[in-house]
Order: C-alpha cells, then sequence, then structure tokens
C-alpha cells in the first residue's frame, strides 16, 4: 500500500541528511507505527511521503503509484492528519469538512452521514457552526482527523496524532485506528509514545538519526534484541542506543 525506496531528503546540500536512505513497506490492513526520539526524521519522512516535500533521493509509491509522477492520484488515495493542526481558523468546522469533501469529491449524502459520525464520537458536533479560531487545539486535532476521514482513504497517514488529545479523545482515537483497518484500510502514523504503538501496531519501525534501525512486528523485534521477554521500550531503549541494530 506504501513503500519508499531508499528515500533521503537533505535540507541543505552541505548539511547531514534528516532522512537517509529509507526502505520501507507498509501492507495494505496493517496498522504500522514508525517511532522514533525527536528530530530523528519522521515528520520529514511523513512530509515526503504525502508530497509536501520533494525527496533528495529515492521514490515513493503509494498504491503502488509514483508519487514523482502521479501525485494527484497519490494524494487521492490518503487522508493526512499533520503533527500541528494550524488549519484554516476563519472558516467555521462545517465550512472546513464542506471544503474537505468538496476536495475529495465526496457525494452529500456521504459525507453527512461521515460528518455526524465523527463529529458526534468525538463531541464537536455543537461547535460546527463556530468558527475555527475560537476551537482549542484537542478540538481543532479532531477536526482535522474528521476532515482525513471523510472521503474513506485507503492509506490513513497522522504525524503524532496522540498529542493534544485528552485520554478518552485518545481512546477513541486509537478506536478509529483500528476500526478504519479493519474495512480494509491501512494506517502509518509516527509517534513517540511506545504504549501507544504496542497496543496498536502490526508492525513498527524505529528510525534513529534518518535512518531505519529495527523493523518488524513486536515479537520480532522482542525476539531480536533478547529473546522474547522484552518490552517494546526495552527494544526501543536498545535500538536508540546502538545496541541492536538490524542489518538491513
Ligand atoms: N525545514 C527544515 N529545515 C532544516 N532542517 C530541518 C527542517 N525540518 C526538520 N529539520 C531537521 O531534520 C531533522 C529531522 O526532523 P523531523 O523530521 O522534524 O524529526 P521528528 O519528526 O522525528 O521529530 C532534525 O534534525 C531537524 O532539525
Ligand atoms: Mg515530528
Amino acid at each position: 500500500m506504501l513503500e519508499l525506496k531508499s528515500v533521503t531528503k537533505r535540507y541543505d546540500i552541505s548539511s547531514v541528511p534528516a532522512v537517509l536512505d529509507v526502505n520501507l513497506k507498509v501492507n495494505k490492513g496493517e496498522i504500522f507505527g514508525f517511532i522514533g526520539p525527536n528530530g530523528a526524521g519522521k515528520t520529514t519522512t511523513i512530509k515526503m511521503i504525502t508530497g509536501i516535500l520533494q525527496p533528495t533521493q529515492g521514490e515513493v509509491f503509494i498504491d503502488g503509484i509514483n508519487m514523482k509522477h502521479r501525485p494527484v492520484e497519490c494524494k487521492q488515495l490518503f487522508g493526512y492528519v499533520p503533527d500541528n493542526p494550524d488549519i484554516y481558523e476563519r472558516l467555521t468546522g462545517a465550512e472546513y469538512l464542506n471544503f474537505m469533501a468538496d476536495v475529495y469529491n465526496v457525494p452529500l449524502s456521504d459525507r453527512k452521514e461521515r460528518i455526524e459520525k465523527y463529529t458526534e464520537e468525538f463531541g464537536i458536533q455543537a461547535a460546527l457552526n463556530q468558527q475555527i479560531k475560537s476551537y482549542s487545539h484537542g478540538m481543532r486535532q479532531k477536526l482535522v482527523i474528521t476532515g482525513a476521514l471523510i472521503h474513506q482513504p485507503k492509506l490513513w497517514i497522522l504525524d503524532e496524532p496522540m498529542v493534544g488529545l485528552d485520554p478518552m479523545s485518545a481512546k477513541l482515537l486509537k478506536d478509529e485506528m483500528r476500526e478504519h483497518c479493519k474495512k480494509g484500510n491501512t494506517v502509518f502514523f509516527s509517534t513517540h509514545i511506545l504504549e501507544v504503538a504496542e497496543k496498536l501496531c502490526d508492525r513498527v519501525a524505529i528510525i534513529k538519526y534518518g535512518e531505519i534501525a529495527a523493523i518488524g512486528t513486536l515479537d520480532e523485534l522482542k525476539m531480536k534484541v533478547s529473546n522474547g521477554d522484552s518490552s517494546l521500550e526495552e527494544v526501543f531503549m536498545k535500538t536508540i542506543k546502538g545496541e541492536f541494530n538490524e542489518e538491513l
């Protein structure tokens, strides 16, 4: 569903790369967690996947389509929740969601049903006629999440989605991610919250200084690191400290 082939990003020709030679395949129906410390290159990678940034080298494929050659087709296939819900403040929540639905050509009956479902679940329905500038960070985040699901994308990409959400909303989001996958879709998200990754993910990749240091199912990684009896936290610490590095 998603493939990165030798993707590298240098923000500056002379600087060290933010992302270096990343190879990654995310299968259909999977929840895939992209974990790593601050500054590891998660957001940069996600911005290349979503076509916001051009890779310095390498290629991104969404459902087999090359982002570089057919960007609009690729972009129709995914929904994206960025790390910061900076959205058009002067629109009302309802205007924003209808704008998103227009962009993705979602028929009126479908959009009505989806807007109702998600905004009711997330408890933002009553605020839909207010301007977004009056929304709290968490409410904006929930609105962006609803907007990203408005066309029921095959691939749902989220960058640190739990940040700023209260525990109940975080739980709702996790349930939504699971439900989206159950319908046959794919979820790719970054996080530095290991419990979230541990509970949710079918597979994870650990990124360190822009490079993938480990990749696999949680059980596979635990086996590789310490014969199956460690937590993801331990796998993560050992990988980041350099005590474990997969031959990739
Ligand atoms: N716009 C930018 N210009 C220059 N360097 C950047 C820019 N954005 C990120 N970086 C650098 O790229 C590296 C990876 O950052 P980022 O992808 O944001 O990491 P993460 O999301 O894992 O915290 C960091 O060293 C960061 O300082
Ligand atoms: Mg980031």
